[in-house]
């Protein structure tokens, strides 16, 4: 088990913190940053032990290192909170797998996530950006930006990519918040079994149906009547994709609008050169980190790394909120800069699980920058 192996004299501080900003590092990782290393010992809510990578070249090179595996099932594999272990025995997504078998697995979603894939769907983004930012000004003040705008817009993105129907919009949002957010693990595991209900019902509507649009009815036609994929399976990559495809962009767009807001000078930069949005995007990306943990893995075979011995069976976390801080590859990184070139940064991982919506995630908010700027004239 991780917590049996060798602890440093520095002692292993606690991993995670909450955020009392949003905008800033909690102020343990402050101390972490300051710690000589790229990597050095935690403790986890539970008590066990595990690496945590702050480095940002060691992170990078953790990430594509084959001999740390994805595999959210084992037993040594480093939970976070009470909550992720209670997902341990569901059956995992390809998220979870290591190659080969990863990449087949992978493969079978790509196509609607590729770059041409993604830029074709700018019109209709927009469409939908500027149909729910019509509703909020036309139901007048006070607005409230989360549920009017920042979680319907991906919510409904999403939804028409999987030919999910967005009417039961308010059960999955409500589900995904609960299985992503909830503190309480018996709760999280609940939103979990509401989510393979409902996907799992709508699996079974779909096969033996005429093909319809959207990435499951595919999934179900090409690779479940096929027996490339079990029901267990593809339902977990439901589970996945709906609720990745829409609570991580939700948070960006929140925090991306109130980070602009509280930096009048980068909101003036980008109403007078929107050319600046992309760059913004990126930069809010790296800044604000929201995923936290660029990856969890746990080594398969022993790995000697900057002066550090991990150890086959350890668990090791790369935090991309203090690698993207990593004063050494961004200079001043504390600073929010808009001008910046931060396409690099680690927030959606690196290596072979790097996020498969990427190019999803980033057209949102460069179109949701660009809609709610240009309407509300970024006033600072
Ligand atoms: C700003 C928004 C997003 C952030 C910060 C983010 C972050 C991440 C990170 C850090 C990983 C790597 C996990 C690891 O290595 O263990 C990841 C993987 C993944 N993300 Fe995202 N993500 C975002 C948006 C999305 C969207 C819109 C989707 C669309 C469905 C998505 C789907 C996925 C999937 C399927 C994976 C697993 C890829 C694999 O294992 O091959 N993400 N994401």
């Amino acid at each position: 088990m991780t917590e049996t192996v060798t602890t440093p004299p520095s002692g292993a501080p606690a991993f995670p913190s909450d955020r009392t900003c949003p905008y800033h590092l909690p102020d343990r990782y402050n101390d972490l940053r300051d710690q000589e290393g790229s990597l050095q010992r935690v403790t986890l809510y539970d008590g066990r032990k595990a690496w945590l990578v702050t480095g940002y070249d060691t992170a990078r090179k953790l990430l594509a290192d084959p001999r740390l595996s994805s595999d959210r099932t084992h037993a040594d594999f480093p939970a976070t909170s009470g909550r992720v272990e209670s997902f341990r025995d569901r059956r995992p997504a390809f998220i979870s797998l290591d190659p080969p078998e990863h990449g087949p697995k992978r493969r079978m979603t790509i196509s609607e996530f590729t770059v041409r894939r993604i830029k074709g769907m700018r019109a209709e983004i927009e469409q939908i950006v500027h149909g729910f930012l019509d509703e909020m000004v036309a139901s007048g003040p006070p607005a409230d930006l989360v549920s009017q705008f920042a979680l319907p817009v991906p919510s409904m993105v999403i939804c028409r990519m999987l030919g999910v129907p967005y009417a039961d919009h308010d059960f999955f949002q409500d589900a995904s918040r609960r299985l992503i957010q909830s503190p309480d693990a018996a709760e999280a595991r609940a939103a979990r079994d509401d989510l393979e209900g409902y996907l799992g019902g709508l699996v079974d509507t779909l096969r033996g149906e005429p093909p319809r649009p959207g990435l499951l009815s595919t999934l179900v036609r090409e690779q479940l009547e096929k027996g490339a994929i079990d029901r267990a399976e593809l339902v977990a990559t439901a589970i996945l994709l709906l609720v990745a495809g829409h609570e991580t962009t939700a948070s960006m767009t929140s925090l991306s609008v109130i980070t602009l807001l509280e930096h009048p000078e980068q909101c003036a930069a980008l109403r007078g050169d929107p050319s600046l949005v992309p760059g913004a995007v990126e930069e809010l990306l790296r800044y604000l980190a929201i995923a936290d943990i660029a990856g969890g893995r746990i080594a398969k075979a022993d790995i000697e790394i900057d002066g550090q011995h991990i150890r086959a069976g350890e668990g090791v976390i790369v935090t991309n909120s203090i690698a993207n801080r990593d004063g050494s590859v961004f200079t001043d990184p504390d600073t929010f800069d808009v001008r910046r070139e931060a396409r690099h940064h680690l927030s959606f991982g690196y290596g072979v699980h790097q996020c498969l919506g990427q190019n999803l995630a980033r057209l949102e908010l460069e179109v949701i920058l660009t809609a709610v700027g240009w309407r509300c004239r970024w006033t600072g």
